[in-house]
Formats: C-alpha cells, structure tokens, sequence
C-alpha cells in the first residue's frame, strides 16, 4: 500500500496567522525520509491554504513524485500545465467548504472535465478522478480514459466516527448520530463492502485505486486490508499528529497500519 501525505495541512496552520511558518517546503525532506510514497497538494481556486509558489516549489523540488488536486476550472488546469507534476487528481470544489466534502461529479460528461482530461493528457500528465464509490462513477470514469480513480472515503470515515468515538462529523444529521450501534455496525460492513468490490470492479477494468479523506490511526486498517487500492492520501490525521510526534515519526506511525 502506497501513502501520499498530504500537506496542504501545514499550509492551513501557516495562513491562520498569515506568516511564513511552517512552511510546507520542509516537509518534503522528511516525507521522504519516513519512507511516503508521494507528495500530494491541493492548490484551491482561492489560494487559502497552498499558494502558487508553493505549488511550483514543491513540484520542483520533491524528490517524491508530486500529486496536484485541483477543481476542473480551466485557469486550474492552464496552472497544472505550467507546472507538470508527476500526478494531477481532478476534484470538485466548493467557496464555502472547509474541506472536499464529496466526489466529482463525473456522470453527464461534462464538457469542462472532457477538456481538462484532454489538456492533461496531452501534457502527458497522469489523471487521477476524486470520485465517490459509486459503480456510476467508475463506469464514467473508464468511459473518460484516466489512469487513476480515488475513492472519497468521507462516507467510511464518518460512520467509523459514529460507531466508535463522539468525533461524529456535524454534517450528519441527529436521527443519524442516534442510530443504535446494530444498525451502524451494518453500515460501516456494507460501505466497506461497497469499496472492496468496487475497486476490484475498477482494477479489472484496468484503473489503478487509491482512497482518501477522512482516513487517521483508528480507521485506516481496514481500508488498507483492501488489496486492490494501491494507495491511500492522507493529510489532516497525519499533521494533526506530528503536532506530538514530529512529522517523520507521525508517518512511520502511519505506514506501519499500512502493511497488509
Ligand atoms: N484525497 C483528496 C483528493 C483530498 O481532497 C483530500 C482532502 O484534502 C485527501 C485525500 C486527504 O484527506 P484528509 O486530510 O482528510 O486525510
């Protein structure tokens, strides 16, 4: 199993005051020290976390292959094409959201994601599609010709969060937060169900898998457990915490969930 650390995080504590540190460049040395598989950013249209340069830095000087999330915006794309990191994952964005809270839209082949694919392709850009696990979203996404999917595993995480902790994402409504344990015992074995046939479905008709969102030290072994998705992105749990351990030993933590 692959790891990308995602380290938009340490740009969101850097712009909470709006100063130079921490950096999210020296991140990139001990990523690879603790043995990451990949560098993964998320430049927004409103530049409130990673900035231009920090995009460009970071994909120059990662000596790990670099995974640019970006909206489907064609300014977005010019940017990517500027920049050719080794990885471009196509996500949906929202002004008013504090983080990706659900997979692109992929159904209806929308012109504006044809054209993106289409531009990173002829970059040789590789394309990977943030898409939620639905067998509608893999099918478009084999009709739309990427190399890569990543599941959104909000859907997982959350109900993780229901059953074993009070960590229970605002976003849900009451009814759902007082469901008995039966009932979201059930459901975290049927979405994890869903994943592991889906990304089988997906591996066979030639995509590779990777997962992410939501994913820390509690949940992530059960996805992990899942052969067919090569990779995992992980950011929030990560940098939340290497704020105890430091960065190096918060991805050795990591990693040794990942081993399957
Ligand atoms: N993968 C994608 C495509 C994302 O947008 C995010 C969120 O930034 C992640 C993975 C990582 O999510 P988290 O920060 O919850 O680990």
């Amino acid at each position: 199993m692959k790891l990308g650390v995602n380290i938009d995080h340490i740009a969101v504590l850097r712009e909470a005051r709006k100063v130079a540190d921490p950096d999210p460049l020296d991140a990139l040395s001990i990523c690879k020290l603790a043995g990451a598989d990949q560098i993964t950013i998320h430049l927004r249209e409103d530049r409130r976390h990673m900035h231009d340069s920090d995009a460009k830095n970071i994909i120059e000087l990662s000596a790990l292959p670099v995974n640019l999330e970006c909206a489907i915006e064609p300014s977005m794309i010019d940017i990517a094409c500027t920049l050719r990191p080794h990885r471009v994952t196509l996500v949906p964005e929202k002004r008013e959201e504090v983080t990706t809270e659900g997979g692109l839209a992929v159904t209806g082949a929308q012109p504006k994601l044809k054209e993106a694919i289409r531009r990173l392709q002829a970059e040789e850009i590789e394309i990977s599609l943030f898409i939620d696990p639905t067998l509608e979203a893999v099918r478009a996404a084999i009709d739309l010709h990427v190399e890569w999917i990543e599941f959104h595993t909000g859907k997982y995480a959350n109900i993780y969060a229901m059953l074993y902790s009070n960590l229970a994402k605002t976003h849900h409504t009451i009814t759902e937060l007082e469901l008995p344990r039966k009932v979201l015992k059930q459901m975290l074995d049927d979405e994890l169900r869903n994943l592991r046939l889906l990304s089988c479905d997906a591996m066979e008709l030639g995509l590779k898998v990777a997962a992410g969102h939501g994913l820390n030290y509690q949940n992530v072994q059960s996805i992990a457990e899942i052969e067919t998705i090569e990779e995992l992105n992980i950011g929030q749990s990560i940098i939340a915490h290497s704020v105890y351990t430091g960065l190096e030993q918060a991805i050795l933590d990591m990693k040794a969930l990942l081993i399957r």
